[in-house]
């Protein structure tokens, strides 16, 4: 069986690096908000060109931080993508914002500019774009909407470690930028955990108290609502020692994805997702009209696949109030998007037999 991911695999590659990041914290001092935790944080920030690096429990805390130090709350409305994980929307209603969902491109999947600046209203606090599977959104468009329409915009990193713009690190365009490291992330831990990433010296400070009760540095004081929200040392710890990798990872995954694309290029019924050169593929996303009868046959193959994601954001009950509008493209999206194994460590040894899986199965169907 080819697994769709398979994280343990990772871990079992660097186990040696992993396990003595787990015994320095160990044997050291502090197991909450100690050395590993600053050391990670200065080291994250560095590889993404940001200044300032806010460890955090997870990738939806990231988010519900930002929103709540960039003071957004009951009111404001929160522009963002429907074909995206629910922790992005939780997120803001975390902060008793509405999610407004709008529709993405077709072709690169991430928020469509032209939906947003249709979108925008007086209740229009922030954006929240989401660089799904890797693949960089528009942000030139997008923040000189945000610019026009004083928007905050927070970039949803979860699934981008590493990609670029035009050479430029994403996470760098808005005024903050979320990661998360859930496992099956380009750069994942062993529990949850996340990031934000930011310039903005006075809102990593906000930060740094939301995620620990709201205390100012040095005091047990709380100035103001705050959560228990913080990165925990054996996490940093750990993936301080993986994000050495985390270049020659994403460069696997490129490959993994030429080979894909060489290979399955010519079935006309599959949609492949959009070349980017500054993409880290997190998933490779492909469209077909049968994706449950694909799915089914590749795991008569031994092939696991994915659904991301289905049904759209506006589609959950959580959050069909965010839903002004019918979404199309999301929906059509969502009913058709799978996603093949790509981890390197599960996918590189695999891609011929995968490829020739999906191939039997195109070749298979009446015409
Ligand atoms: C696009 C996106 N946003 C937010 C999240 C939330 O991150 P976490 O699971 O670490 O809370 C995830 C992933 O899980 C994600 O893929």
């Amino acid at each position: 069986m080819i697994p769709q991911a398979a994280p343990p695999l990772r871990i079992a590659r660097f186990r040696r690096e992993v396990e003595a990041a787990i015994a320095s914290v160990l044997g050291g001092d502090a197991y909450i908000l100690g050395s590993a935790v600053a050391s990670f944080e200065a080291a994250f920030a560095r590889h993404c060109g940001g200044r300032h690096g806010v460890g955090v429990a997870s990738g939806t805390d990231a988010l519900t931080l930002c929103l709540r130090a960039l003071g957004i709350g009951p009111g404001d409305e929160v522009i963002l993508p429907s074909l995206t994980f629910a922790g992005s929307a939780q997120a803001i209603l975390q902060c008793g914002a509405e999610p407004r969902f709008v529709e993405v491109d077709a072709r690169t999947r991430c928020i469509d500019p032209a939906a947003v600046a249709d979108a925008v209203n007086g209740r229009s606090a922030a954006l929240l774009p989401v660089h799904l599977f890797g693949h960089p959104c528009d942000m030139p468009a997008l923040m000189a909407i945000a610019d026009r329409h004083h928007l905050a915009v927070i970039e949803d990193c979860a699934q981008s470690h590493g990609a670029t713009l035009d050479g430029r690190r994403l996470g760098g365009f808005g005024h903050a930028a979320a990661y998360s490291f859930y496992p099956t992330k380009n750069l994942g831990c062993i529990g949850d955990g996340g990031a934000v990433v930011t310039d903005d010296a006075g809102l990593a400070d906000r930060l740094r108290s939301l995620r620990n009760y709201g205390f100012a540095p040095g005091e047990r004081v709380s100035r103001t609502l705050g959560f228990n929200a913080r990165l925990d040392e054996i996490q940093a710890a750990i993936l301080l020692a993986l994000l050495p990798h985390l270049e020659a990872g994403n460069a696997e995954r490129r490959a993994i994805a030429s080979r894909y694309r060489a290979a399955l290029g010519s079935c006309p019924a599959l949609g492949l997702p959009p070349e980017a050169d500054g993409c880290v593929y997190h998933q490779f996303a492909l469209t077909h009209p049968d994706r449950d009868g694909l799915m089914r046959h590749l795991a008569a193959a031994g092939i696991g696949s994915a659904v991301h994601y289905a049904p759209g954001l506006h589609r959950h009950p959580a959050f069909v109030e965010g839903a002004a509008r019918p979404l199309p493209v999301t929906d059509a999206l969502s009913r058709t998007l799978l996603s093949l194994p790509i981890q390197p460590e599960v996918a590189r040894e695999g891609v011929d037999r995968i490829v020739a899986a999906v191939s039997s199965f195109h070749a298979a169907r009446p015409r």
